[in-house]
């Protein structure tokens, strides 16, 4: 027999948007200019510049914060501002460990440059730390319900919004470049 209703209580509202349209040479060659350190959580390498300053990529910026605002319409949260950005290279065995936003609304991840096949961004189910013995015996007939983990497919001009407290991480890339534009949002 099936339920009169089903309800999806408390869910994690993750957005992606096509910005292929974003995917030009200028934007390339400004990325191409940026300086690279290693950083603790990155298998791979960090840019030392904050790209959103970068004047040839403000129309870039421009249009993650229009994603930005029609995702907080979507989910009902007021406008919020991208406070700070940072960019990743992973190469082959590059990954990113597993990691929230602290201190920010909403984050995102923008893929300028993803070699196909590239490593997806893989969500931590909010529910993980309070699942008890069920988690033993799920039969996979609907993932909706029982995954703890979802990846998403890391595309050239893909952008995914995800709220900042969402656990996530990067597993092992086996490309030689998946290039990523990260970004936090403040109030
Ligand atoms: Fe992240």
């Amino acid at each position: 027999m099936n339920p009169e209703a089903l309800e999806w209580l408390f869910p994690t509202p993750i957005a992606v948007y096509d910005l292929t349209e974003c995917v030009t040479d200028e934007i390339d060659n400004a990325l191409q200019k940026i300086s690279y350190t290693t950083n603790s959580l990155v298998e791979g390498i960090r840019g030392t510049q904050d790209p959103s300053k970068i004047p040839q990529l403000k129309k870039l910026y421009e249009k993650f914060q229009e994603c930005i605002d029609s995702y907080s319409k979507e989910i009902g949260i007021k406008r919020s501002y991208i406070s700070e950005s940072w960019m990743n290279i992973l190469s082959v065995n590059g990954s990113v460990g597993v990691h929230r936003h602290y201190d920010s609304v909403i984050s995102g991840a923008y893929y300028p440059y993803v070699d196909d096949g590239s490593a997806p961004i893989a969500f931590i189910s909010s529910t993980e730390g309070f699942r008890m013995i069920d988690i033993q015996y799920c039969t996979d007939d609907n993932k909706l319900y029982t995954a703890n983990v979802h990846t998403i497919v890391s595309k050239t001009g893909k952008l995914v919004l995800f709220p900042s407290w969402l656990q996530h991480y990067v597993p092992t890339n086996k490309t030689e470049m998946r290039i990523t534009l990260s970004f936090n949002t403040k109030f």
